[in-house]
């Protein structure tokens, strides 16, 4: 009988070496870019209760009305995989009360996130984020900055040409006017639109901006916009964003339907694209949610972040060749003679000691055959120990790249090694 071998389930995927050593560096680079700017590392749980997505991202948004991995737990309680983490990181600070800290909390998180969407390039069941939050401001300068941020983050990992378009969606007392305006001229045209389109010109019209139907699109760019109707307030705020980042030389194009798909966002709203990624172009979503603490039942508290879709960005990076998997292997051990396996086994130990990267066989070999595995892995030198070596106390090292070979004290090859890569 022939067993069937179990796949991965649909839309989910097994990243594997090399591409895991690309995934690392961006990672590393994420927490020292952060680290710079003073963000600490926040990790909460993949699980969470339903109601904290249907309350902040919104229940009349995809995300939680098609997309949400929800199931009852034996208890009978409605939980959810995480579709995003924001409001996972706004839910901890409430219920840690680090409002009763003071100052402001600047949190980022690295992890993955589930959404039942439809497969394809660059979008995927479960997909990871690297993201940031800072909680406790409404200054405008703080938006700048977590952009400013991020901008250097994506051009150390090799992005390089993206686009960054910008809103402001204004506060709950602007909003409500300009949505009194947007229900009103959707009336007029609504009954031309695409299905979803017209449930939400009555239930959320602001989702009816984000609508992706090719047909509703000239219709949608005639609609009024929410930036000519931010109350003086938002306006300032957001004409500060706006000249904070061009004082820091950072470009944006001002984007009035970008009002982003999860319901908890007020003023400054943005994203990232990439050209090189076709359909799914956004590489970063973000945006502030002042009123986010208070719909999850905490204090007051404004809150501004971004989260980056990582699986685009390492597209992105690949496309754009600024990043390459490389795994550097700093010396393949070859010995000939079972006596010089011991020998050979504790050189390695010691070279990967100092942090070196190092392989080694246990299975005897001829040299010839050695010396191809140390090509095949890329290895930067082979050291070799026969029975020759053992008797000297000093190794062959042979410069994979020029095939110069020198004889070494064990004790020297670290530092030579350490200095050649
Ligand atoms: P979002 O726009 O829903 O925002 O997601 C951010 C990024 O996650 C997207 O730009 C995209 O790169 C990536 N992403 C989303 N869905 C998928 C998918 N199915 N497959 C692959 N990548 C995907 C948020 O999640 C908010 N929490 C952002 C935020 C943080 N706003 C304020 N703070």
């Amino acid at each position: 009988m022939r067993i069937e071998p179990i796949r991965s389930v649909k839309g989910t995927r097994d990243l594997l070496p090399p591409d895991t050593s690309l995934w690392q560096r961006v990672e590393a680079e994420a927490h020292r870019i952060f680290a710079a700017y003073h963000y600490g590392e926040i990790r909460t749980p993949i699980l969470e209760e339903t109601a904290l997505f249907a309350r902040s991202v919104g229940a009349d948004t995809d995300i939680v009305m098609k997309e949400m991995y929800t199931f009852r737990d034996r208890d009978d309680e409605s939980l959810t995989l995480r579709p995003e983490a924001t409001a996972s990181v706004v839910r901890a600070y409430i219920e840690h009360s680090l409002y009763n800290q003071g100052g402001i909390h600047k949190l980022y998180y690295l992890g993955p996130m589930f959404r039942r969407e439809r497969p394809q390039k660059g979008r995927y069941r479960q997909f990871y984020q690297i993201g940031a939050e800072v909680l406790g401001s409404q200054n405008p300068l703080v938006d700048a900055e977590v952009l400013e941020m991020l901008v250097l983050f994506l051009e150390r990992v090799g992005i390089r040409e993206y686009q960054l378009p910008l809103n402001s969606v204004g506060c709950p007392k602007c909003r409500a006017e300009y949505l009194k305006v947007l229900r009103e001229a959707l009336q007029g045209v609504k009954a031309s639109m695409c299905g979803d389109c017209q449930r939400r010109a009555d239930t959320n019209p602001l989702r009816v901006l984000d609508c992706k139907v090719e047909a509703d699109q000239p219709i949608i760019e005639k609609l009024p916009k929410i930036i000519d109707h931010l109350d003086p307030e938002c306006r300032r705020h957001f004409d500060c964003v706006t000249s904070e980042l061009q004082a820091r030389r950072l470009p944006y194009q001002i984007t009035p339907r970008l009002v982003r798909g999860l319901d908890y966002y007020t003023r400054t709203t943005f994203e990232i694209t990439s050209g090189a990624l076709g359909a799914q172009n956004a590489v970063v979503g973000g945006g502030r949610y002042d009123g986010l603490s208070e719909m999850l039942g905490g204090p007051p508290t404004p809150g501004m972040g971004f989260s980056i879709g990582l699986d685009r960005l390492i597209l992105a990076a690949q496309a754009a060749a600024g990043l390459e998997s490389d795994v550097p292997l700093a010396a393949y051990i070859v010995w000939m003679g079972e006596a010089a396996l011991p020998t050979a086994a504790g050189l390695a130990r010691d070279l990967r000691a100092q942090g070196l990267s190092v392989e080694i066989d246990y299975e005897p070999m001829k040299i010839k055959k050695a010396m191809g595995v140390a090509s095949k892995l890329q290895a930067r030198f082979a050291i070799i120990i026969g029975e020759g070596e053992l008797s000297t106390g000093r190794y062959q090292l042979k410069d994979m790249r020029t095939g110069e070979q020198k004889e070494m004290e064990p004790g020297n090859i670290a530092a030579y090694l350490k200095a050649k890569l």
